[in-house]
């Protein structure tokens, strides 16, 4: 399951970075959420590959093309993580897959088709990039952190849109990305690229595939307190463990 899920990412990264020079269409699917019919194109081959391979399973994709089938294996597809970013030519996005078993994730796949990066994982045998093991950072304090974000789509509309959260974080650690793929930012945690990631408000196809990245790369996962997470919690906090409670107390401060 694990060789289709990682042949199905990179053919489906292949067929984005091929669609990317050419003239895109983009339509507006809320006031500031775009999608492009690259996203559509890669979902349809995502979509089509499984159905094919696993016609009993359930799939979940972000721009509808799931299969609405009940079973105990769920697929989350995001076809295309940064449409933003893609739509304006700025080289991240990622693929991003993940496979749960009565809701609990077993495999996870996030590929990065401009610098090549494979991130792949399955549960309790680790974390890889391009088939090496990965795991994340050392960094002991927030004050020596690099850490993501993102600031979500309904931001100039909705107050709870992690503005003071990011203000109050900024004057803490020695830098803030918003880089805009937040699968990419969560598969730079299991790195050890960036020392934690937050944010409110993804989706399931979102946070999956990452979250289990992480925590297999031997960091730490939570909502915003500190509580448990799964995928389908509103508000994700992905360290390197060493900096977690720093971010919770961070984060608490500024809770509305
Ligand atoms: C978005 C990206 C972005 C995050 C948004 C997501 P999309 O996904 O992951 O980094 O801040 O919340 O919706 O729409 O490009 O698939
Ligand atoms: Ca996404
Ligand atoms: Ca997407």
């Amino acid at each position: 399951m694990l060789d289709f899920t990682i042949d199905l990412a990179r053919r489906a990264g292949i067929l984005l970075l091929s669609m990317l020079e050419g003239q895109r269409a983009v339509e507006l699917k809320s006031p500031f959420e775009l999608v492009t019919d690259a996203d559509h194109a890669s979902e349809e081959l995502i979509v089509s590959a499984i159905l094919q391979q696993f016609p009993d399973h359930a799939i979940i994709a972000e721009e509808g093309g799931g299969s609405g089938r009940e079973s105990a294996y769920t697929w989350l597809i995001d076809p295309l993580d940064g449409t933003n970013n893609y739509a304006h030519g700025f080289p991240v996005f990622s693929v991003s897959l993940a496979l749960l078993k009565d809701r609990i994730p077993l495999l996870g796949v996030i590929y990065d088709p401009s610098r090549d990066e494979l991130f792949s994982a399955e549960r309790s045998q680790g974390a890889r990039c391009n088939g090496r093991r990965i795991r994340v950072s050392e960094t002991p304090t927030l004050t020596a952190a690099l850490i993501a974000t993102g600031l979500p789509y309904d931001y100039a509309t909705n107050p709870d849109n992690n503005a003071r959260e990011f203000i109050a974080l900024a004057g803490r650690v020695q830098g803030i990305r918003r880089a805009g793929s937040a699968a990419l930012d969560l598969a730079y945690v299991a790195m050890g690229r960036f020392d934690a990631h937050w944010e409110l408000r993804l989706k399931p196809w979102d946070s999956a595939a990452g979250a289990l990245l992480v925590s297999e790369a031997g960091g730490r996962l939570s909502d915003w307190r500190g509580g448990p997470w799964n995928p389908w919690n509103d508000r994700l906090l992905a360290s390197n463990g060493h900096i977690h409670d720093e971010m919770v107390h961070a984060l608490k401060l500024h809770e509305e």
